[in-house]
């Protein structure tokens, strides 16, 4: 069963507990992002179910198979999970093939059958042709892929991504996430990918994982994460946006009435409650029309196709919007709202 679960997972180092009772199930088959600052515990709830690591307390399952509890580790060898690490180990004296065709010669897999194993992942990862170059005659992306190729060869049913384009620039990731998702497609390994990078999460996973401080903020899709974030760290930390203070003033069915510097508007909200709340406003979900919120426009900055202007509502609320015209700081405008999100935990 290539389903994995850890529950309620704790992994403490002296002092610090990088991971602080997390539950969550990475369903057979899935792409899951985990996403969150520097040293929330990404890269330690990997190494847990690679196996590099024993939980403090808690349990990791394949299906059905505890894999490992505090008394008890299956070793990494016997777990069959293909790791790529941001540094990814290749040998500089082999060629690619050499590279990819280790796992196998060193799990004495028999010689006629490797050379087409080798080629098939060379061809998925883009590398077709490149069998005979040798390492240090690539470029970083050329790279990276036969870091994958050699992770793919072994056919492991789970795959754990750290960071895998961390060292790369903007282009070659995004060549390479086009890469990632083909893997999913061929493979259908239940993969975990670690990033600190919202973007590639939201682009490549069919589920995203948010933590913080060891911790676990939501799993959701990618839609739901960006739309309804659980909470105001969630909010602040996917996507562009911004958490304006309003009072909820009714609730029908999934819709909030929230007043907002003496304007109402229809927010959605997944609990009824009155009173003080935090509102997600996505910069898509707003435009300067000549009624809704009042505003004073603070500053306008051109980026790329549209320009970010930051908006002031009242002292200290501020509202950030694309605007296709640059707008004067000062100007008063008034902006119309087509989606908010009551914030459950703000
Ligand atoms: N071997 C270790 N000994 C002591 N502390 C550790 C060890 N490994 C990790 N930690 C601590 O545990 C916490 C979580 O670390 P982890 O490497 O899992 O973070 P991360 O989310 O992968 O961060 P980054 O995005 O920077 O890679 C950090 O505070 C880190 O300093
Ligand atoms: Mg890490």
């Amino acid at each position: 069963m290539s389903e994995i679960r850890v529950e309620s997972l704790v992994k403490r180092y002296g002092d610090t507990t990088a991971l602080d009772g997390v539950s969550l199930a990475f369903p057979e088959g899935s792409f899951t992002a985990l996403l969150g600052p520097s040293g929330c515990g990404k890269t330690t709830m990997l190494r847990l179910i690679a196996g590099f690591e024993a939980p403090s307390t808690g349990s990791v399952y394949f299906g059905d198979a505890l894999v490992a509890d505090p008394n008890r580790q299956l070793p990494p060898e016997a777990r069959n999970v293909g790791v790529v690490f941001q540094s990814y180990a290749l040998w500089p004296h082999m060629d690619v093939t050499e590279n990819v065709a280790y796992p196998l010669r060193a799990r004495r897999v028999a010689a006629a059958d490797i050379p087409a194993r080798v080629a098939a992942v060379l061809d998925i990862v883009g590398l077709g042709g490149f069998g005979k170059r040798r390492i240090d005659e690539l470029s970083g992306g050329q790279r990276q892929r036969v870091a994958l190729a050699r992770c793919l060869v072994a056919e492991a049913r789970i795959i754990l991504f750290d960071e895998p384009l961390a060292n790369l620039d903007m282009h070659l990731r995004s060549a390479m996430v086009d890469a990632f998702r083909e893997i999913h497609r061929r493979t259908g390994a239940t993969i975990v990918y670690v990033t600190h990078d919202q973007a590639e999460a939201l682009a490549l996973a069919d589920r995203v994982a948010v933590m913080s401080k060891g911790k676990l903020l939501q799993a959701a899709s990618p839609r739901e994460i960006y739309r309804s974030p659980a909470d105001a760290a969630v909010a602040g930390f996917v996507g562009r946006g911004s958490l304006v203070s309003g009072n909820a003033v009714d609730h029908a069915g999934e819709t909030a009435t929230i007043d907002i510097a003496g304007h109402r508007l229809a927010a959605r909200s997944n609990r009824e409650r009155a009173g003080a709340v935090k509102v997600l406003l996505r910069p898509e979900a707003l435009r300067i029309a000549t009624e809704g919120l009042p505003a004073t426009v603070l500053d306008s900055v051109y980026r790329g196709p549209v320009h970010e202007v930051r908006l002031t509502l009242e002292p200290g609320q501020h509202l950030l919007i694309d605007s296709a015209e640059a707008l004067m700081a000062g100007q008063q405008v008034h902006v119309a709202v087509s989606d908010a999100w009551v914030v459950p935990g703000a």
